[in-house]
């Protein structure tokens, strides 16, 4: 899609970038260089979308949270790289996969067919336990406004069983967060993203409360599909 060419046509005074695809090909950078307002990360920072493995460098640079991982770029690495996880351990393909590139596999059966099908870039992960939810954090480059916490239900089917999907619902209650963990997330995972790249756009952390704290399971550089639909629905000022 010519995103550039429609914006010229139609002069729009904000473009807000929803899904991931465009972010990760560089339509903000490409706006920009028209001088079109557009709320989104430029190409380089969407990696930490775009790409499991760079993200997972970029956390380990930063001292950000997240779980405990192993980097393969072939088949052959990733199998060796399972021996060093119990299980279930968690394989993850490097690209964007509209939230069909995570397997958590229970058997080491399991976890070889998941390497043999998402490989040959992959990330293999620790499991971790505890609630998940989605922190999503407004960036300008220098200061960073969050959403209230919502959770979305990944698993295909009811009662939470099932392959893993982006996202079945959501829902956003308020009291999800108290303000010390919120604080805690801000300063361990937001603020050290955007001091050190200036990052801006939405800054979407989904997290795992674990017993020794919030740890990073992704980063999003956009809104969340579907938690936009709770937080939109419980927004009593203008979003524009
Ligand atoms: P991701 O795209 O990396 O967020 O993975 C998709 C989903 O897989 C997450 O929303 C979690 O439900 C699950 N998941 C990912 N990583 C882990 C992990 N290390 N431990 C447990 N569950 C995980
Ligand atoms: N609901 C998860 C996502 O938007 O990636």
């Amino acid at each position: 899609t010519d995103y550039l060419s429609a914006a010229e046509s139609v002069h729009p005074d904000l473009t807000v970038v929803g899904p991931e695809a465009p972010l990760v090909s560089g339509v903000v950078d490409r706006f920009r260089s028209r001088h079109l307002p557009i709320v989104g990360p430029v190409q380089e920072h969407a990696q930490l979308e775009g790409s499991k493995i760079y993200a997972k460098r970029f956390m380990e640079d930063l001292g950000i949270p997240t779980a405990r991982s192993a980097q393969a770029q072939d088949l052959d690495q990733a199998r060796k790289a399972l021996d060093r996880f119990d299980l279930p351990v968690v394989v993850k393909a490097d690209g964007l996969a509209a939230g069909k590139g995570v397997i958590i596999a229970n058997t080491p059966a399991e976890a070889i067919a998941a390497v043999e099908s998402l490989g040959p870039n992959l990330v293999i992960e620790e499991f971790l336990e505890g609630e998940e939810i989605s922190f999503i954090a407004l960036c300008d480059g220098r200061s960073a406004l969050p959403f209230e916490v919502t959770q979305d239900h990944k698993a295909v089917h009811d009662g939470d069983t099932g392959p893993n999907t982006g996202g079945m619902g959501a829902y956003c209650d308020g009291r999800l967060m108290d303000s010390a963990t919120t604080s805690r997330i801000l300063d361990t995972v937001i603020r050290p993203v955007v001091d050190r790249i200036g990052f801006t756009g939405f800054l979407y952390a989904g997290l795992m409360m674990t017993a020794d704290g919030p740890k990073v399971l992704e980063f999003n550089v956009r809104l969340g599909d579907p938690e936009t639909q709770a937080l939109m629905h419980r927004m009593s000022n203008d979003f524009a």
